[in-house]
């Protein structure tokens, strides 16, 4: 069997994250940083590799344990041939909110289905990265394993699915990641609390988030920016009515927004992670050259980019 490579991209969440996993709509992008996954035969003993952690495939050391969920499953559904050499190579920093996880699970799926010689379909993979998530984030909604499946710019929900957003412009974000890791489960377990406590409130949020993720898919659309960015700041508003944004993520935010940007919010679980900014067309120089004196990691971003991709 040929040496096999899959390479799929992290995402970000324009509007209605956490609202997603209760049911709302939520609207995502694939962004321009990749998880690459290369599964190739070796003479004995299996083993993943990614960057300075290397563990045998049969070590229950709680090293790489969504990897090696997904190539168990594979191995159950057929012949994943034995021994094997998996190298995971990652642009997206983990716990960063950038869909990290679900990036290297489509890609681990896709290069194990195709290297078991079963079909790799769209579906097949998004089951089967979906296993693995579940492993790491309880329960997810599925928009960031559907993100970096399809890339794009989509909109989200668990009773639709994924429906492509058309765009007529190139859209242009700033993304800063603030520093501090965190896990998208406690996240999602905290809003689940507030939901119980405040079930009607927390209602009328998910569905004006519905609302919410219906108008930037319009805005994006017609490429009409200072609206797209005003749904942003009010998207903005309502994660932190829930309790998943905090004080440096909000004075990252102010700061941005002192910055020649249409819009700013947290994005995707919130709680550190990353932020995101739409910035004014004529600015994004001026923003550029502040950001990389600034912020000691910060990138920009085009939609659309590319869902998986084969590399060889
Ligand atoms: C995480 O990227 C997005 C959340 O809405 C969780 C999910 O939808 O699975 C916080």
């Amino acid at each position: 069997m040929n040496e096999i490579t899959a390479s799929a991209p992290g995402k970000i969440i324009l509007t209605g994250e956490h609202f997603v996993v209760h049911g709302s709509h939520s609207v995502a992008a694939a962004i321009n940083k990749r998880a690459r996954v290369t599964i190739s035969p070796v003479y004995k003993d299996s083993y993943i590799i990614s960057g300075n952690v290397k563990t045998k495939m049969s070590d229950n050391d709680g090293k790489l344990v969504l990897v090696k969920a997904i190539l168990k499953n594979v191995g159950k559904q057929g012949n994943l041939v034995d021994p094997i050499a998996v190298s995971v190579d990652s642009e997206i920093p983990p716990g960063s909110g950038l869909g990290s996880s679900a990036a290297v699970a489509v890609a681990t799926s896709a290069a194990a289905l195709k290297f078991a010689g079963l079909d790799p379909s769209p579906r097949k993979i998004f089951e089967l990265a979906m296993t693995g998530e579940k492993m790491v984030h309880g329960n997810p909604s599925g928009i960031d394993v559907e993100s970096s499946l399809q890339g794009g710019l989509l909109l989200f929900s668990r009773s639709t699915g994924a429906k492509s957003v058309p765009l007529t412009r190139t859209l242009h974000f700033l993304v800063v990641y603030s520093g501090k890791q965190r896990r998208t489960s406690v996240l999602v377990n905290k809003v689940a609390l507030k939901q119980k406590l405040f079930p009607n409130f927390f209602d009328s949020l998910a569905r004006s988030a519905s609302i919410l993720s219906q108008e930037v898919a319009n805005a994006a659309t017609a490429g009409d920016l200072p609206r797209l960015g005003a749904f942003m700041n009010i998207s903005q508003a309502a994660l932190s009515w829930i309790g998943v944004s905090n004080d440096s993520l909000d004075e990252l935010i102010e700061e941005l927004a002192g910055q020649n940007v249409l819009g700013a919010k947290l994005t995707c679980a919130g709680g550190g992670g990353s932020v995101i900014a739409l910035p004014k067309p004529k600015a994004m120089d001026m923003l550029s050259k502040y950001a990389t004196k600034k912020f000691s990691w910060s990138f920009f971003t085009a939609i659309p980019q590319p869902g998986l991709r084969w590399e060889n």
